[in-house]
């Protein structure tokens, strides 16, 4: 099955390196390449996977903070910064399989070196994360997918701008003040006003703290606030100011006495949402542009979570309750996906019988033959999938 797709994209085109780095400059990407990554194609052509035109490149690595891996990556010609608020999709391969994650650059929307930077906090068990902060180094290659995000910075800016985010949200809100502060939006004398509150546990955990006073100089009201006591020996910090807590009216105040009328990005962990919504009313929480990287999913029931059998692989293997794509992945398999969040439908897949459950909702659907997005579906049961 592993070569089905290459006989049907390319039935005609001899494979040789030169023609994959053709097909690559004009642009047909890893999308016609799919469900197979990348290297899959460039190593069975002996070629070397550091000659990869399509990657990205690691030209610097900080861990500023800790569990905090801050990578900055020249993207490839032709590859364009993703619009500020958006994501990149990064690519690695951690024993064998390929593993794809969202990335947010920080970068302005005029940084135009090449160059784009982004933050990966170290998650327990997060292969991913783990991986990049243990091995990224100077001159790794990194696979590079379609940029996603649901909320960018429009075009027509808006003229108050609230952001608010927590923990990994800092990231596309950097890059949204940024390119505001970039165009002149705010500060003196411009007619724009921008503000932003942003959550993380402790203040010295937040990575790009000189950024983030670089804005505030420029004109961003801007306040990292701590969620839990802060630490009386830690030094103080002016990037936190008197705020601290979770959100409540009287931060949204001080921050933003205006933000009645200001267009409100979010970005963050549902807890912060639901305080967001709880602060402004349904009415006004429904126009918040809110960004995710992550699928918001309830916890596993207990009693979920069975023997999924991937029928076109042969491969079958207990799964605990996590997603089937997770559990693919974890058996070997490299099922085609994109955002990981339940957003663009390329993880569809058949579910040929069983139960599973629909994580964001809950909802556990039994039809046979019905098409699931696997990145947010987990199995109630055995099942068999048309992996
Ligand atoms: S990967 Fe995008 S919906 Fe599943």
């Amino acid at each position: 099955m592993a070569h089905d797709h290459t006989d049907r994209y390319f039935p005609e085109v001899p494979m040789t390196a030169p023609t994959i780095s053709r097909l690559f400059s004009r642009g047909i990407t890893r999308t016609l390449l799919t469900p197979h990554p990348v290297e899959h194609y460039v190593r069975s052509l002996g070629v070397n996977w550091s000659d990869d035109p399509t990657g990205a490149t690691v030209v610097a690595v900080d861990r500023p903070v800790a569990d905090v891996t801050v990578i900055t990556l020249r993207l490839p010609a032709g590859v364009d910064r993703p619009a500020p608020g958006a994501a990149l999709e990064i690519g690695v391969v951690v024993d064998g399989v390929v593993q794809r994650r969202h990335y947010s650059p920080v970068d302005p929307a005029t940084r135009s070196d090449g160059l784009a930077t982004i933050a990966v906090r170290r998650h327990p068990g997060g292969v991913v994360s783990e991986y990049l902060w243990s091995e990224a180094a100077p001159g790794m290659r990194l696979l590079l997918g379609n940029p996603v995000g649901e909320v960018t910075l429009p075009e027509s800016r808006p003229t108050d701008v609230l952001l608010v985010s927590g923990g990994s949200g800092i990231t596309p809100m950097l890059s949204i003040a940024s390119t505001l502060v970039g165009e002149g939006h705010c500060g003196d004398g411009a007619t724009g006003r921008v503000a932003w509150l942003h959550y993380a546990r402790r203040v010295e955990d937040v990575p790009f703290r000189d950024r983030i006073r670089e804005l505030s100089r420029a004109g961003v009201e801007v306040r990292v606030v701590a969620t839990s006591d802060p630490d009386p020996t830690a030094p103080s910090d002016p990037v936190s100011g008197d705020l601290v807590g979770h959100l409540t009216a009287d931060h949204l105040d001080d921050v933003a006495p205006w933000h009645s009328d200001a267009t409100v990005f979010l970005c963050g962990p549902d807890g912060l949402a639901d305080g967001l919504a709880d602060t402004l009313g349904a009415d006004r929480y429904a126009e918040v542009l809110r960004e995710r990287f992550t699928a918001s999913t309830g916890p596993v029931p207990e009693g979920d979570g069975g023997t999924v059998t991937h029928v076109r692989s042969g491969v079958s293997a207990h799964n605990p309750g996590t997603t089937l794509l997770e559990g693919a992945e974890a058996a070997g398999l490299s099922p085609k996906h994109g955002c990981r969040m339940g957003i663009c439908h390329t993880c569809t897949a058949v579910r040929v019988s069983g139960a599973t459950r629909d994580l964001r909702t809950g909802e556990v659907d039994t039809e046979p033959g019905c098409l699931v997005q696997i990145c947010v579906s987990a199995p109630v049961g055995d099942v068999e999938i048309e992996l």
